[in-house]
């Protein structure tokens, strides 16, 4: 059997130049690519392709789009998905690409796993835990990691080697996308000072060129997911590509934000997350008004930390498991519809309705009878008992 690498390839530099470091620098014969489609650019997909073949490489895709959004996406819109203000879309991804990896390192017999992310960042966690959880026996290989090339000296390994690359020196943008959101970084991008220019947005409109009239938009949610669009039932992926399509032309999604990543490094973060920005938020005001005030306070306790769970990639995590059983028992009544208006960036509930609804118009009204008003009287007067108690005491002891 020659001896076996599946390299996780995204077709971009880092993972490119993995190719000819597997051959000569770790002996690899035979390196088996893996390319997963979680909803970057076609043509990014086609490239990963082409040039992993003309890199004399064994190349597989897996369409995992589908998948992505049921069983990654939903997830997220369930736990109101967050961390610091980030929709988790790279987050979230990592753990499928892992999972494909690991399904193509057990069907081509893999000696060992190679994947392209460097020691700086929150990919190297994700990915190898996902590798080490279900192949644990497998060795995992970074040469990113283990070399620490700067850009340039990497542009120009490539080069030497003869590896079609489309970054070039004034190309800066370090760029991952997906169906969740789309992360620019790179150049001074990370600094906390610098305002990005507006070439580095694609998805979404800056406030100049969106759209000149606010436009309604109405999701239906079923336990949770979300299921149409202003009344038009739509399949997972349509429902997020189409919905991408029309918070983009609003200019709703664009997040820039400190982040503090796994390793403790604070830097600055741009992304685009159109379609995930508005469900969540809609997911988040349906909510709202189906649970109590006991469970709305708890399941933010509860979304918070499945939120920092899905940053640091252990998807797999018993307490993970344990949070989506709290978490998907309350979305049985999460059904609904929620209105928004979105208008040049910005992106606000309007309206929301629900069979589950704990709100009765008769109660909460001003000018309803029903709710006998005296007999809030003695509520008051024994609200915050201890705390007025403390200050009794407080004035006593200052006195003496
Ligand atoms: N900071 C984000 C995360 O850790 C996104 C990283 C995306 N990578 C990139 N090369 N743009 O999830």
């Amino acid at each position: 059997m020659p001896k076996t690498v599946v390299l996780v390839y995204s077709g971009g530099l880092d993972t490119s130049v993995c190719i000819p470091m597997m051959r000569e620098n770790y002996g690899f014969e035979r390196i088996v690519t893996v390319t997963v489609d979680v909803g970057q650019p076609d043509e990014d997909v086609k490239s990963a392709e082409d040039r992993a073949r003309a890199l004399g490489c064994e190349h597989y895709t897996a369409d995992a789009k589908q998948e992505f959004i049921t069983d990654y996406c939903w997830p997220a819109v369930k736990a109101n998905g967050d961390y610091q203000g980030y929709p988790l879309s790279t987050a979230i991804a990592r753990p499928l690409i892992g999972l494909k990896a690991v399904e193509a390192a057990k069907q081509v017999g893999a000696d060992a796993f190679c994947h392209g992310c460097t020691g700086k960042g929150n990919d190297q966690f994700r990915i190898e835990y996902v590798m080490r959880a279900l192949l644990p026996d497998t060795p995992i290989i970074a040469p990113m990691r283990e070399h620490s090339y700067t850009r340039t000296e990497e542009i120009q390994y490539a080069q030497e080697k003869n590896i079609p690359i489309s970054v070039t020196a004034d190309k800066i943008w370090s760029i991952d996308e997906n169906l969740w959101g789309r992360s620019i970084e790179g150049g001074h991008l990370e600094e906390p000072n610098y305002a990005p220019p507006e070439e580095i947005y694609q998805w979404t409109r800056g406030i100049d060129a969106a759209n000149p009239t606010p436009q309604a938009l109405t999701i239906g949610f079923e336990h949770g997911v979300p299921v149409s669009l202003d009344g038009e039932r739509l399949e997972p992926l349509a429902l997020v590509q189409k919905l991408m399509t029309i918070a983009g032309d609003n200019g709703v999604g664009r997040v820039d934000i400190m982040e503090d990543r796994l390793l403790g490094l604070k830097v600055r973060e741009n992304y685009e997350c159109p379609a995930s920005t508005v469900l969540i938020k809609a997911h988040a005001a349906l909510e709202a008004l189906v649970a109590t005030a006991a469970e709305r306070k708890f399941k933010a306790m509860v979304d918070q930390q499945w939120g920092e769970l899905a940053y640091y990639g252990l998807w797999f995590d018993p307490l993970k498991e344990d949070l989506e059983a709290f978490i998907n028992r309350i979305q049985r009544r999460v059904t609904g519809t929620v209105t928004l208006r979105l208008f040049k960036g910005s992106c606000v509930v309007t309206g929301r309705a629900s069979d589950w609804a704990l709100y009765n118009e008769d109660l909460a009204s001003f000018d309803s009878k029903t709710f006998d008003q005296s007999l809030s009287v003695g509520n008051v007067q024994t609200h915050g008992m201890q705390s007025r108690m403390y200050w009794q005491l407080k004035e006593k002891q200052d006195k003496g």
